[in-house]
């Protein structure tokens, strides 16, 4: 097909040098970028090492490249140098939705071709990409007869940090992204307790207490900021990381499968790049594309039906216990004809359905999400059941035919969710009928789910055969034209771009553990833009207005004040976001609920304002195809003031700034509710100061003065 992505200037540069290997066996070899150098060469024992400098500061210190694979373990030494390539690159492409409209794709390649002197005689290539902010490297197997299909054990990749980084880590779990972030130094890196504490986790499988996820930030003693993750993760495991404290090293580790095998692969075959985004300004990192501009293009020209969205849901009620998932108490409580007793307690009912698709119709919003409306659910979870759903059989008090004409006839859609409860096996099997419900039925997008152990039962969320399963889906719902939201996949890495219709995951530790279990720090929003949504958009779910005094959990609340809700949807980036909260609490704050009927969901452009990890976020963004700007300021536990400078704004034009923020009183703890909305006419020229408080945060909506 060809790829609907077009260029908008296209300039490359191609050279290629080849060195006879006499001349280069023992020479470094270089690429670099703007303040970004990459110097690459095989030490003594012919073992590939590379280092990254930038801005002359050192980023990885000599670190080692390799593999162990089942029937060869020595994939990392004893290599000679063949020859390089180098070539450049620099073109700009257009992107189907996201947080800019162009994204420039700048750098300078260098691929070194080795071969392995002993017998068999492997040869192995590995392709270094350099950019301004840092860059990307992957492993990559030419077809040969030394190496055909392989099994890989270990990889040994490295990256030997220059110091005792501070750094922001959640576990390197094999089934969860779940967790709450630590902040320590590399040195402090200790998981277990963190896995032990966090029983609100489904599954939890992390045998390396010393391992750490990706994404993951780091800044050194000195103000460098380093993020570390991978790009085109494809038919391979995560990758996570095992930090050693005495030497500061980070080497790559992969998840395994029922056998403890990492993949399974046939060359030729890439890996997945591993990347490295340096800069000494934290905004910098948030701004980068590297990861993006390491997938590959969109697998389809065809793109104008997908379509980012918000929506409302029956959701809320459920995580709060205002109503459940399940029609029935327990599967087996049937009456005399084997149908299943009502408990009464019901969220997917007709008339609560109807009530949502008004609501949203009356707001502007697209979509509404439903869940627990198939049945199934009263043993969905914990059972490590493989038939658990059909995806196809609504319960008794849920009309489909009916609700999907209602909301059709209110220019609205029904979201399809499908929990698989971790079943994949069992929805494999069923896609295509679940996909052609879906069609039938005209549901658009659907969220799909993966709470519990995953089968086939050995395997893990994040293991190669789950990363393969996830690509399925997301290639069969390209195929019937459905949109997907991803509950519990592995962590995005940039995929997004060459399959558009993967709106969003979730794959960390969204709002909902604030209604069921300690929550999430205040800190916790500031950390995920530099963190987990380097790889991509997530369903954070935001929007929650009744911060606490929940009858259902009294003891429980988010942990934010009702302005933070606001300015997540600016600060937390996805095309499809929720109003999560339930319709009464929006209505008793129809002014503040004005925000999120307001602020767009698909972007012209990002401009970083204001950004630290674990401190404080600022970003403001042009509504596609639209004049209008919005931004939205975070901060952690501490009150602080943001400072938005004003200069994205065209010059000479009058702005009315509509500004969201926490009232002079307000706390996240003590008066999370308390929220001021002010007008003013602003233009490039203006700065604006606004107070957060502690937990805090404010959303502006700039709208042109005609
Ligand atoms: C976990 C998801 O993250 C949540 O959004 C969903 O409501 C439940 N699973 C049930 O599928
Ligand atoms: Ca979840």
């Amino acid at each position: 097909m060809t790829p609907r992505i077009f260029m908008l200037s296209f300039k490359i540069f191609t050279f290629c040098l080849l060195i006879s290997v006499s001349a280069v066996a023992q020479q470094k070899q270089s690429a670099e970028m703007g303040k970004s150098r990459l110097e690459f060469w095989l030490d003594s024992n012919g073992k590939p090492i590379y280092t990254l400098s930038w801005n002359g500061r050192p980023v990885i210190l000599e670190s080692g490249l390799g593999m162990k694979l089942k029937e060869d373990s020595t994939l990392n030494t004893g290599f000679e140098l063949l020859a390089t390539e180098n070539k450049s690159v620099d073109e700009n492409w257009q992107t189907v939705w996201g947080e800019k409209k162009t994204i420039r794709n700048h750098y300078k390649q260098l691929t070194v071709h080795l071969h392995q002197k002993s017998s068999p005689g492997v040869y192995l290539d590995l392709v270094f990409r350099v950019f301004e902010e840092g860059m990307g490297f992957r492993y990559s197997f030419p077809k040969q007869k030394a190496l055909s299909y392989f099994i890989v054990t270990e990889e040994q990749t490295q990256f030997h940090l220059a110091g005792d980084h501070r750094t922001f880590w959640i576990p390197g779990d094999y089934d969860s992204n779940e967790y709450p972030y630590t902040v320590s130094p590399i040195s402090g890196i200790d998981n277990k307790e963190v896995v032990e504490k966090s029983t609100e986790i489904a599954v939890r499988d992390a045998p390396d207490r010393y391992a750490v996820q990706t994404p993951l930030m780091m800044k050194t003693s000195d103000g460098l900021y380093i993020n570390i993750h991978e790009a085109a993760l494809v038919n391979y495991p995560a990758m996570q990381l095992h930090a050693d404290k005495s030497s500061l090293t980070l080497t790559s580790a992969l998840v395994p499968d029922a056998y403890g095998n990492k993949a399974y692969l046939h060359a030729p075959f890439s890996s997945p790049w591993r990347t490295i985004i340096v800069s000494d300004k934290a905004a910098d990192i948030l701004d980068s594309k590297l990861i993006l501009n390491l997938n590959e293009p969109s697998k389809t020209s065809n793109t104008s039906w997908i379509k980012p969205m918000k929506f409302v849901g029956i959701w809320w009620e459920m995580q709060t216990g205002k109503s459940g998932w399940n029609y029935s108490d327990f599967a087996d409580s049937v009456n005399s004809k084997g149908q299943l007793i009502p408990n009464g307690r019901h969220g997917a009912n007709n008339t609560n359905v109807k009530r949502h698709i008004d609501f949203a119709a009356k707001n502007g919003i697209k979509g509404v999400l439903v869940e627990g409306w198939n049945v199934g659910w009263e043993d969905w979870f914990g059972k490590w059941k493989e038939d658990v759903f059909d995806f196809v059989t609504p319960y008794p008090d849920y009309d489909v035919k009916m609700l999907t004409q209602y909301a059709k006839s209110k220019g609205v859609e029904l979201i399809m969710h499908n929990e698989t409860s971790g079943s994949a096996t069992n929805y494999e099997r069923r896609l295509d009928t679940a996909f052609r419900f879906m069609n039938k039925y005209g549901y658009h997008s659907v969220k799909t789910g993966y709470v519990g152990r995953i089968i086939p039962r050995g395997e893990h969320h994040d293991g190669q055969w789950m990363v393969n399963h996830y690509e399925r889906v997301a290639q069969k719902a390209l195929q019937y034209k459905v949109t997907i939201d991803v509950h519990e996949p592995m962590r995005p890495t940039g995929l997004q771009r060459t399959y558009p219709n993967w709106l969003a995951s979730e794959a960390a530790r969204g709002n909902e553990f604030n209604a069921f279990s300690i929550g999430n720090a205040p800190s916790h929003e500031t950390i995920l833009p530099f963190t987990r949504l380097m790889g991509g958009p997530m369903d954070y779910t935001p929007g929650i207005f009744k911060i606490k005094g929940y009858s259902t959990i009294p003891d429980r609340q988010v942990h934010t004040t009702l302005a933070k809700q606001l300015a997540l949807y600016v600060t937390i980036y996805s095309p499809v976001q929720m109003a999560a909260d339930l319709i009464e609490n929006y209505e008793e704050h129809p002014d503040a609920f004005q925000f999120i009927r307001d602020v767009a969901i698909d972007w012209d452009d990002t401009k970083i304002l204001e950004a630290e990890p674990g401190e404080f976020v600022t970003i403001a963004r042009k509504a596609r195809d639209s004049e209008s700007w919005f931004a939205g300021a975070i901060t952690n536990e501490n009150g602080r003031t943001a400072r938005l400078v004003l200069g994205f704004l065209p010059k000479g034009k009058k702005y009315k700034a509509t500004i969201y923020a926490d009232a002079a009183d307000a706390d996240w703890k003590s008066n999370p509710m308390a929220y001021r909305i002010t007008t003013q006419t602003v233009t490039a020229e203006t700065e604006l100061s606004i107070q957060l408080a502690p937990g805090g945060g404010a959303a502006v909506s700039f709208v042109p003065i005609k």
